[in-house]
């Protein structure tokens, strides 16, 4: 198997060119610079004349309060993108693992969200997320759509490395206590990919919407606690952090919530094993902090 990685430069393709050779999967990494998937005929051009035995789609345009401005680019990225990349797949009988997100849901659901409770996202960037699932499932029909949600890594941006540095400039934060979701490292979501990679290369037939997160829940104050405690570990971080409601802290785009996500399915399918989400934290902050 060749797996063919856009957004490469991103948390979740840098995590999967990190750890696919480790498992015996050979990779190949296009970057934004090097593939804009918006550009059909560059898609076509680029993954044409490498050896693609499965494309994973890690671009993405991610900037959630942004798109509200810039719907286009948007809708762009995170659904003509994916569509581009489907009608190669299919043309080339390869399989497109997609990845998605929790914000194609309101977050109005008193439990975790299932793999078939109805989208209803809450923004453009969530909008146009739904839209590239959407494409995905009408353009090529060997697809698994992951979907995934609370995303960080040691590096880019995202709430874990925002929390370090409010706290090494302040003695008081004040976070977010009333949404809840599953905390889940861009690691795992790379080993749950190359998971779902083997199980193709043993034949077998996976297509579909999955949702994976790390085991547990957590709201961003239970979050930011847990953030705190393990980097003390590392060096002092003297700062109260204080839960406050989503209305204390006002965003272009209201969150979820609930961004919690049933992730049976893919446990079942995959005989995947999610660890408990502190865990795969433990393991960034010291990446973060050793390196
Ligand atoms: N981050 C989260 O909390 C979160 C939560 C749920 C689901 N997800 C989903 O998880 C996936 C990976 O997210 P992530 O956190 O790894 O995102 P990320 O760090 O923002 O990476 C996205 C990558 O896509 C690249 N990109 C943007 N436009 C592109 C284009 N036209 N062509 C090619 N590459 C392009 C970006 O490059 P530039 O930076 O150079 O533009 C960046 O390297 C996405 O599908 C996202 O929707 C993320």
């Amino acid at each position: 198997m060749t797996m063919l990685v856009t957004g490469c430069g991103g948390q979740v393709g840098t995590e999967l060119l990190r750890r696919a050779r480790a498992h015996g999967i050979d990779v190949i990494g296009l970057s934004h610079q090097e593939l804009d998937i918006t550009r059909s005929d560059q898609v076509d051009a680029a993954l044409s004349r490498l050896p693609v035995t499965v494309v994973v789609n890690a671009a993405a345009y991610t900037a959630v309060d942004r798109a509200e401005h810039d719907k286009a680019a948007a809708f762009a990225v995170n659904r003509d993108g994916p569509a581009n990349l489907a009608q190669f797949c299919t043309g080339q009988g390869i399989p497109l693992i997609h990845i998605s997100t929790d914000y194609v849901f309101d977050g109005n659901k008193p439990g975790p969200y299932t793999e078939n409770d109805p989208v209803a996202p809450l923004g453009v960037y969530g909008a146009s997320k739904a839209a590239g699932e959407q494409a995905v499932r009408e353009l090529a029909p060997k697809h698994v759509i992951l979907r995934t949600a609370w995303v960080y890594s040691a590096h880019g941006h995202n709430f874990v490395k925002t929390m370090l540095r409010l706290g090494r400039e302040r003695d008081e934060i004040g976070v977010v206590a009333d949404q809840v979701g599953c905390p889940t490292a861009a690691g795992e979501i790379a080993v749950a990919i190359i998971t779902v990679i083997k199980a193709m290369q043993a034949g077998g037939d996976p297509w579909g919407t999955y949702h994976f997160c790390a085991a547990g829940q957590a709201s961003w104050y239970q979050f930011a606690c847990r953030i705190f405690e393990i980097a003390s570990r590392y060096r002092p971080y003297p700062v109260t952090v204080k839960p406050i409601p989503g209305t204390a802290y006002p965003t272009p785009v209201r969150r979820p919530a609930n961004s919690v996500l049933d992730c049976s399915r893919i446990e079942e399918t995959f005989d995947l094993d999610r660890r408990p989400w502190p865990g795969p934290l433990a393991d960034v902050l010291g990446e973060i902090h050793n390196n």
